[in-house]
């Protein structure tokens, strides 16, 4: 797996709109992009922050992956979006190199583009997201 850039650093948070009008300001940055993402129950905003984004998670419902991350743990960063040329490709590269995949095969994530997760427990403690646009 040979990531091209980190794609995003993504924080979970309560309030999306209290974290858009904090975060755009103390980085001064606009948002680029906001989606609901039906599939992980959130609604997302991406911050355009030099070569990379600040990516806001907020849960839509409280069965989401991401509302119950917050019951446990709080708010916070979340995950880290490694961008890849080839989501399938780095994702059997991963598992090959002793990592756990949450998903086994990669999916449509937000932006149309196609993602895959590997467990926090076997990448010493951070969820990954392997990204291709
Ligand atoms: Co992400």
């Amino acid at each position: 797996m040979k990531p091209q850039e980190i794609d995003h650093i993504a924080i979970a948070v309560k309030d999306l709109e209290s974290a858009i009008t904090f975060y755009t300001q103390i980085l001064g940055a606009a948002i680029e992009h906001r989606e609901f993402v039906e599939s992980d129950g959130i609604e997302e905003v991406l911050l355009k922050v030099s070569d990379t984004y600040i990516q806001l998670l907020c849960p839509t419902t409280p069965t989401s992956p991401v509302a119950k991350y917050i019951e446990k743990r709080g708010e916070g960063l979340h995950h880290m979006g490694l961008r890849v040329d080839n989501c399938e490709e780095a994702l059997r590269d991963a598992i090959d190199a002793g990592a756990t995949s949450i998903d086994t095969h990669p999916r449509p994530g937000s932006r149309g583009t196609t993602v895959a997760f590997l467990h926090p427990k076997s990448t010493f403690g951070v969820l990954i997201e392997l990204v291709q646009l």
